[in-house]
């Protein structure tokens, strides 16, 4: 297993977004870094005045081919873009790319939610001379599929593809509440993947949560590895989240995760 910690950040406004990029570019002179963005808000803002209408299937955006040409343009043209440029402003080496580039990633369709597909490969290699380089990859959620079809894919997919290509120890999904709550709405230190399919099952876990617990229990693939949801708002929310068990939720095969 690598070194490697896969972020992913949610969607909000690049503002809200300051201090945990800091954060990125602070960890990113320790260890490699790959960086996954989503877009969700920005997307609905612009396919609102676009007059593009969506709707959300378990979690998932129903994307057709008038959607994914504002997904790919909003996502790769002007989130990837304000992101990097924001870590290039506080001394990181990022460079964006989308899962398109280089054939960075592979994807395969999801059943009736029209151009949206799930990670099936990875190419390692790309990433890996980017990191070897001391570059930090910042990765537009987009994918050709079989067919060459691109496609939009769920952000969480995408950092969990990318965490478990990568081998990576942990992947720390950043979002806006601060964690993953219990039927009560208490948050859950931590739960395995038997509990987050459980709290799948009744309901407890909904939305958009629902995607990214199961990007978490993919990334978990690899003996040891962990994958953290956690809220980006909060103050040293990357460094605690990688190294406080009392910090967001750890999804994990083990009942108690230790501090990094
Ligand atoms: N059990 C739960 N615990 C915590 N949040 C939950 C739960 N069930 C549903 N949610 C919802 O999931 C949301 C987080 O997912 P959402 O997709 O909205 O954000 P994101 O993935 O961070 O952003 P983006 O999709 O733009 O990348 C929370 O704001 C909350 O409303
Ligand atoms: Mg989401």
């Amino acid at each position: 297993m690598s070194e490697v910690v896969v972020v992913k950040l949610g969607g909000t406004t690049l503002a809200e977004q300051r201090q945990v990029l800091a954060e990125v570019a602070a960890v990113a002179r320790k260890r490699p870094v790959v960086l996954v963005h989503g877009g969700g808000k920005r997307m609905t803002e612009w396919l609102e005045r676009l007059g593009v209408p969506t709707r959300f299937e378990g979690g998932l955006r129903v994307t057709d081919p008038a959607a994914l040409e504002v997904a790919a343009a909003v996502l790769r043209g002007v989130v990837n873009s304000e992101l990097v440029a924001a870590l290039r402003d506080v001394g990181c080496d990022a460079v964006g790319l989308s899962g398109v580039d280089g054939g960075l990633l592979i994807g395969q369709r999801i059943p009736d939610v029209g151009l949206v597909a799930t990670v099936t490969g990875v190419r390692r290699d790309l990433l890996d001379s980017l990191l070897v380089s001391g570059q930090v990859p910042v990765v537009a959620p987009l994918a050709r599929d079989e067919e060459g079809v691109v496609c939009n894919v769920n952000a969480d997919d995408a950092a969990a593809g990318i965490a478990a290509g990568l081998g990576a120890r942990q992947l720390v999904l950043m979002t806006d509440v601060d964690g993953v709550r219990d039927a009560a709405g208490n948050r859950l230190d931590s739960i395995t993947p038997e509990e987050a399919e459980a709290l799948i099952a009744d309901g407890t876990i909904s939305g958009g949560m629902v995607p990214k617990v199961r990007a978490a229990l993919v990334a978990l693939a690899w003996e040891g590895a962990e994958a953290i949801i956690a809220d980006a708002a909060a103050p040293d929310a990357l460094a605690r989240a990688l190294g406080d068990p009392s910090f967001g939720t750890r999804v994990s095969t083990r009942t108690h995760a230790g501090a990094a």
